[in-house]
């Protein structure tokens, strides 16, 4: 046996045993946040392999009560929300962190619910007592969750404690009981003390399908929330995106629909438009629109399965549905007045024979759902949840005829396309458009497209 080998085997006896200590599969060793003074850069994607750090195509969330704020006394009920296309399980560790001293003050304290644990910086549970030396606390799982949600409850500091840090990781698992072939991801938010005073805090008047101005929307569908005191300047998400992943935070300004984080890609000081977040819920959830200064009384918004509606040129009060006609295979102008749109944009009206492209929002379920929260570019169609595979997709009808369709899906988060070819025999001239859908539900618009 040559040396090396020698002192390889004690190393691994000891780092096997250290290992037993630590109790995989029941919660991570302390420190493997992306907090200063854990693993920055890094978090549990130290062991865990399967993609870099946030490089899994999801991401990890928290969800505050009361937006970016805390207030002494107020404990707060957080949801760590992990989206992955794939994960079967569930891990996390989250830390608290004073912004006086990030790597060296805990921030109040984390109380462990089911199946989590404290632990404190000698890598033990935490004793009735707290933890010792500087007092910082990891909360965890101690097995893996099959929820993609899962509740934190933290008790806020007392005092003029300053801002907050937080900071989370979490295994989006492929539930094999190995370190192998899992997400890694880490995000970290900053609460500032609530203000004393309300006089800022956004009030939310209404919430729509962005589109259609319905009452109703989808689950993954672009809505428009109005209000007041949302964000002091207007701001969209261009500069604002993670690789793919969409912000849910934008001026300071987030979103909450049925507990879950909207992503954001625009918002004034009185509109906010989002698409809201994957869920299952129907009927009526909850909209809390938070900033520094406090969160919203919760709106509410009406989530259908389907909720269809057509965008629309803002030229002449929304009249020309946004769709384009094509020239060749790879050549497009928009469908519209030539001239309406400016020099920027060509438009021309359509003719017997062309391809034209509609656009639209909340048109139901596709054969493979879209995470409205990741940037993609696809051609989902719309699923035949009814069972019947010979319903067309949809109906659309030009002046009065249908139109033979080609195509009747997703392409983008929140966002479907209808391709379809314009009948012969229309007169020149404005003719109004008609969709309806697979799901019995149709654009209730009046929208016109033009015609040659
Ligand atoms: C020091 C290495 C190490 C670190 C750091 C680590 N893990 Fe693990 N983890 C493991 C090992 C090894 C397993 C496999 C289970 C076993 O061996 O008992 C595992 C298993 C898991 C599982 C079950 C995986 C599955 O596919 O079934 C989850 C969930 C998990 N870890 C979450 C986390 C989270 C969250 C973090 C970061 C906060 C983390 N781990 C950090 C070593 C680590």
């Amino acid at each position: 046996m040559n040396s090396t080998v020698k002192t390889i085997v004690p190393v691994l006896i000891a780092t096997l045993s250290s290992v037993a200590a630590w109790g995989f599969p029941f919660g991570p060793p302390r420190g493997f946040t992306s907090a200063p003074g854990d693993k920055p850069g890094v978090a549990c994607a130290q062991c865990h392999g399967g993609s870099p750090l946030n490089g899994g195509g999801g991401s990890v969330r928290l969800v505050f009560p009361s937006g970016l704020t805390y207030t002494a006394g107020q404990v707060q009920n957080i949801s760590v929300v992990i989206n992955d296309a794939v994960a079967a399980t569930y891990g996390f560790q989250i830390s608290a962190r004073l912004e006086s001293g990030p790597s060296t003050q805990q921030a109040g304290a984390f109380t462990a619910g089911q199946n989590q644990k404290v632990l404190c910086s000698n890598n033990a549970v935490q004793p009735p007592e707290g933890c010792a030396d500087t007092g910082i606390q990891w909360l965890e799982h101690t097995q893996p969750s099959l929820s993609n949600t899962i509740a934190a409850q933290w008790m806020p500091p007392t005092g003029s404690s300053g801002n907050v840090h937080f900071y989370v990781s979490a295994n989006a698992a492929n539930g094999d009981n190995s370190s192998r072939g899992d997400h890694i991801y880490a995000a970290d938010y900053v609460l500032t003390p609530a203000a004393s005073s309300t006089a800022n805090v956004p009030t939310v008047t209404s919430v729509t399908n962005a589109a259609s101005g319905a009452a109703t929307a989808e689950a993954g569908s672009w809505i428009t929330i109005t209000g007041t005191k949302f964000a002091s300047a207007a701001t969209t998400w261009d500069n604002f995106m993670v690789g793919n992943v969409y912000p849910t935070t934008l001026a300071g300004v987030t979103v909450a629909i049925d507990g879950r984080p909207a992503p954001i890609s625009f918002v004034n000081p009185t509109q906010i438009n989002a698409l809201v977040p994957a869920t299952s819920t129907l009927g009526n959830v909850t909209v809390v629109v938070s900033s520094a200064a406090g969160s919203s009384v919760p709106a509410t918004a009406v989530l259908a399965p389907a909720s269809p509606g057509v965008l629309t040129f803002p030229q002449n009060q929304g009249r020309y549905i946004a769709a384009a006609v094509l020239d060749s295979s790879t050549s497009f102008e928009y469908l519209a007045p030539a001239g309406l749109l400016g020099s920027a944009a060509q438009s021309r009206p359509a003719k017997a024979g062309d391809t034209i492209v509609l656009f639209g929002t909340g048109f139901g379920p596709t054969t493979t759902p879209l995470n409205p929260e990741i940037a993609a570019t696809v051609a989902y169609p719309l699923a035949h949840t009814g069972g019947d595979i010979s319903t067309p997709l949809a109906q659309v009808t030009i002046g009065g005829q249908a139109a033979q369709l080609l195509f009747c899906g997703i392409v983008n988060p929140g966002i479907y396309q209808i391709n379809a070819i314009l009948p012969a025999g229309l007169s020149a001239g404005d003719q109004p458009v008609k969709v309806t859908l697979l799901s019995g539900s149709s654009v209730t618009q009046t929208v016109f497209i033009p015609v040659q």
